[in-house]
Parts: structure tokens; C-alpha cells; sequence
């Protein structure tokens, strides 16, 4: 069987927390780990310069971090291969191309880049990059022939556009993209997951996450101090499930096997029912997530380390990954160059047009 191509990337902005994990990172390293596809992975440093441009370093900085998150969680370099965007450089051209593809009107109607000029406070000082970002990504997606692109439910909109400017262009200059398709992780709970402090996206910007990198410490303090229902005030108050931020990790992170092993309750359910009865105390329910995240973060965070030891070979991985990236993405901008009738020099129907023999 032919293998899917599978791509996404991440922003290198900073660390990689939960969120990430449990909303795109764990099913990426599964989807590898089934040998189903050939896995591409970006270091989307150009996009994240789309709102950072006064801030490169922090971009910088983040670029090795970001490639330790990915080692540390379980993305082997064997299989999967992790470039950085900006080496990618035909992915700027390729995007010069899309730009005529895609309105304004349909740039400012995507509700993903709507949320976020409305959480950044852009108006219509909004950087012209960042408006246009989902057409640098429909470069990302089409550039390695991407079949699949597993994303965090906020992703959705931007993959849509990639669809309709792969529409567009095979319309207008034939069939020469491929049609990719996002993936969303199947467990409702883990789509967006909210910050410690209740707020609706855990976010680096927000000072609301769980870093994949946090020690064992930080993660139970962070556990400790999380949001859950201001009016449980004593143990024997009903509490409140929803919105209660305890609740919504454990509907993420936690099994029925694990509730049980650690707790007299048989499921999470149960647990629920008692806690909204009356009874059950918040520190009880937050120590059993703290328990459940120790036991999951503690070999990602031991795995990172073993990498933090040898930068220079995380350098040489993402070196080795670029330099295979810029490879494929070259062929689909000859490709794509081929079909718009551009390709001046070497496209014989052009030049023995104009040849003097
Ligand atoms: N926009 C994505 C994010 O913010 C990052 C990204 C860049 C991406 N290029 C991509 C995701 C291509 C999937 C495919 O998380």
C-alpha cells in the first residue's frame, strides 16, 4: 500500500504544552507510528513572524525548543521528517502565487484569523502578513503533496481555504495539486483544550498552560492552583462539572482504568456524579489529575532531556530534514510553475517558439 503523506507544523513561539499534545501531538506520533504515512513536519517560523516581526529572537529561540518538544513526545527523525519553513524557501514563491487565488473579503471572513486579530486587537492595522498566513499555510499543505494534515479543531478554517485554493488552481491551470484533508483528534475533550485558569484556550500568550517540559513540581502546583467551581466551597457542596477546569483535563487526559487505580470510583463518571452530589473535595480531585499527568509528562519530559544533552545533533536533525524539504517543495513549484505557463526557459513549447534555428 502507497503510503499517505501526512503534513502539519506549530508556530515556534514557545514551548508546546498539553494543549498541543493532547489536540494534535499524541495522534501525530501514533499516525507515525502505524507506518500508514510519510510524515512531514514544519517549524513555521515564517508565520510566526507574522505577529513576532519586532520579536525575532524569540522565534530564534524557539526553534531548537520546539524540535525538543517533538523528540521528547515520541516523533522519531527516522520516520518523520522536521524542517524549518524558512529554509523552505519555495514556499514563499508558491505563496506569491496563491495570494491571487484568495480575496481580501474571504481572508477577513476565516474565523480562525477573525479570533485571533480580534484576541491580538489588530483592527485594520492588522500586519498584511499575518491576513494572509492561511495562504503561506495552503503553501505549507500543497507544497509536499499533503494527503492528510492532522490539526487542532481551531485549524479547521484555514485547512478550507487551503481547499478552495487548490480548487482554484487546478481549475485554472489544470490538475496539479493534491486535495488534502484535515484530521481532527476523535476524543471531543482534547479538541481545545482550556487554560489552568478556566479561560477558553490554553495559550503561551495567556500564561495559561502546562508546558510538556514543566517539572514535576510546577505541574502539581499548576494542578493545585487550576479553576474549578467558585460556589464548591465545602466538601459537601454539589459542585459543578462543566466549566470546571479539573473536570474538562480529566475528560482529556484520563481513562476509566486510570480513575480506578487511583481512586474508589470505577469511571470518570462516577466520580462526576459524587463530585455534583455533594462530598467530594477539590484537592481530592485535582490530585488524582495530578497523578495522571505526572504519569504521562514524566518519560516525554525524561526523553527530552535525553536530547537537551546533544544540541548538535537536534541541529543536525533539523539540517538534515530541511535541506530533504526544500527538495520536494522545489519539484512542486517546478510543477506548479510548469502548469501556470511560467516556466519560460526550460518549458520547449516556449522557448523553440522563440528559437532563431
Ligand atoms: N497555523 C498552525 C498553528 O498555528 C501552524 C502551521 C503552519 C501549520 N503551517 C502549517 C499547521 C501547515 C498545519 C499545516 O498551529
Amino acid at each position: 500500500m502507497d503510503k499517505k503523506i501526512l503534513l502539519t507544523g506549530d508556530r515556534p513561539t514557545g514551548n508546546l504544552h498539553i494543549g498541543h499534545y493532547i489536540g494534535s501531538l499524541h495522534q501525530r506520533v501514533q499516525m507515525q507510528n502505524s507506518g500508514n504515512y510519510e510524515p512531514y513536519i514544519l517549524i513555521a517560523d515564517v508565520q510566526a513572524l507574522t505577529d513576532n516581526a519586532d520579536n525575532p529572537e524569540k522565534i530564534r529561540a524557539s526553534i531548537i525548543e520546539v524540535c525538543l518538544d517533538y523528540l521528547g513526545v515520541g516523533i522519531d527523525p527516522q520516520i518523520s521528517t522536521i524542517g524549518v519553513q524558512s529554509h523552505i524557501y519555495p514556499l514563499t514563491e508558491l505563496t506569491t502565487y496563491y495570494l491571487n487565488l484568495v480575496t481580501l473579503a474571504r481572508l477577513q471572513r476565516n474565523p480562525t484569523v477573525k479570533a485571533e486579530m480580534k484576541q491580538k486587537k489588530y483592527g485594520a492595522n492588522v500586519p498584511v502578513g499575518f491576513l494572509t498566513y492561511p495562504i503561506s499555510q495552503a503553501a505549507d499543505i500543497t507544497a509536499f503533496n499533503a494527503d492528510v494534515v492532522p490539526v487542532g479543531e481551531d485549524q479547521l478554517p484555514v485547512i478550507e481555504q487551503t481547499c478552495e485554493i487548490v480548487n482554484a488552481f487546478n481549475r485554472i491551470y489544470g490538475q496539479t495539486l493534491t486535495m488534502p484533508k484535515a484530521i481532527l483528534e476523535t476524543n471531543k475533550a482534547c479538541h481545545r483544550l482550556v487554560g489552568i485558569d478556566g479561560n477558553a484556550k490554553m495559550s503561551k500568550s495567556l500564561g495559561n498552560t502546562i508546558n510538556l517540559k514543566d517539572d514535576a513540581d510546577t505541574i502539581k502546583q499548576k494542578v493545585m492552583n487550576m479553576y474549578t467551581d467558585p460556589n464548591h466551597i465545602h466538601i459537601e457542596d454539589p459542585g459543578q462539572v462543566e466549566g470546571n477546569t479539573v473536570f474538562a483535563y480529566l475528560d482529556a487526559f484520563a481513562t476509566d482504568d486510570q480513575i480506578s487505580q487511583l481512586s474508589e470510583y470505577s469511571s470518570l463518571n462516577e466520580m462526576k456524579e459524587h463530585y455534583k452530589h455533594g462530598g467530594l473535595g477539590d484537592v481530592k480531585i485535582k490530585k488524582i489529575l495530578n497523578e495522571i499527568l505526572q504519569q504521562l509528562l514524566k518519560p516525554i519530559r525524561e526523553k527530552r532531556q535525553v536530547f537537551e544533552k546533544d544540541r548538535a545533533h537536534v541541529m543536525q536533525i533539523l539540517k538534515q530534514g530541511s535541506e530533504k524539504m526544500l527538495e520536494v517543495a522545489s519539484k512542486t513549484l517546478d510543477r506548479v510553475k510548469t502548469s501556470m505557463g511560467i516556466n519560460y526557459f526550460t518549458d520547449k513549447t516556449f522557448t523553440d517558439k522563440y528559437s532563431t534555428n
